[in-house]
């Protein structure tokens, strides 16, 4: 699966991991646009802005939810662990798109959540910000200031917060490979980390069952899910 490379991956020092939902499918969080994509049922657009959030805050904080539900229940899974376990061998950083923190919980150390968390929820006035891991008696809920709360995460018409954007950017200029799982990379800026690492001579690797945007910059694409492709790069890796 990854023989053509196999050298390179072997000399890798830094390896950074670029992911999107297309990792948790198999914990059995829905993808965005794929078949069983959430923007099938929703308008994205609807829900997944601060126009919508301060439009109608109890639909928006619904939606986030019933996702708070499937997230807090969902396992990592292989594709998750093999990231974990790589750490073992090289240095590897994460960097995702994913707000379910699944990297986190398969024991990544190093994640960079480029689209925050759903986890962490933050007042929309004060600086109050935690991990709250319950779900709320009445939406939307409200700070202890008085004001609504809101998910800790990053809406279509937001920046990515610039401290772990500008990070991310470091990470993808310095790393040997870049291996891009389970993402459209159709969102931006997320699908410009892959030419940052390109400028710097890393190696692209894409793992995805379809195709993306940017399949022709990759040096190899596997057409296989992240569960089945990155324990094998584990193998890879650990057998020397
Ligand atoms: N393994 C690997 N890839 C998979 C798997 C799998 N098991 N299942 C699906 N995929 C791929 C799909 O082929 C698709 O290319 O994962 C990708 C998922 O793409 P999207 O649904 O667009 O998700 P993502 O790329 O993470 O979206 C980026 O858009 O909606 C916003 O903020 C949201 O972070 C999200 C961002």
């Amino acid at each position: 699966m990854f023989d053509s490379l196999s050298r390179q991956i072997k000399d890798a020092k830094k390896i950074v991991f670029v992911t999107g939902a297309g990792i948790s499918q198999e914990s059995g969080i829905p993808t965005f646009r794929g078949k069983d994509g959430l923007w099938r049922k929703y308008d994205s657009m609807q829900l997944a802005t601060i126009d919508a959030f301060y439009e109608d805050p109890k639909l928006v904080w619904e939606w986030y939810e019933e996702r708070r539900t499937n997230i807090l229940a969902a396992k990592p899974n292989a594709g998750h662990f093999a990231i974990s376990e790589l750490a073992k061998f090289k240095e590897v950083i994460v960097l995702t798109q994913n707000i379910d923190g699944l990297h986190q919980r398969s024991g990544s150390r190093h994640v960079l959540e480029l689209h925050g968390s759903i986890i962490r929820i933050k007042c929309t006035v004060c600086d109050f910000k935690d991990n709250i891991t319950t779900s709320f008696d009445s939406l939307p809920p409200k700070c202890k200031c008085g004001n609504i709360l809101r998910p800790d995460v990053v809406w279509f018409g937001e920046g990515l917060p610039q401290d772990v954007w500008d990070e991310a950017i470091s990470h993808a200029q310095t790393c040997d490979v870049m291996i891009i799982a389970g993402t459209s990379l159709v969102v931006s800026p997320a699908n410009t980390l892959p030419l940052y690492a390109k400028q710097n001579g890393a190696v692209l690797i894409e793992v995805n069952p379809e195709k993306t945007v940017m399949s022709s910059e990759m040096d190899l694409s596997v057409r296989e899910t992240s569960a089945n492709a990155l324990p094998k790069l584990v193998e890879l890796v650990s057998t020397g």
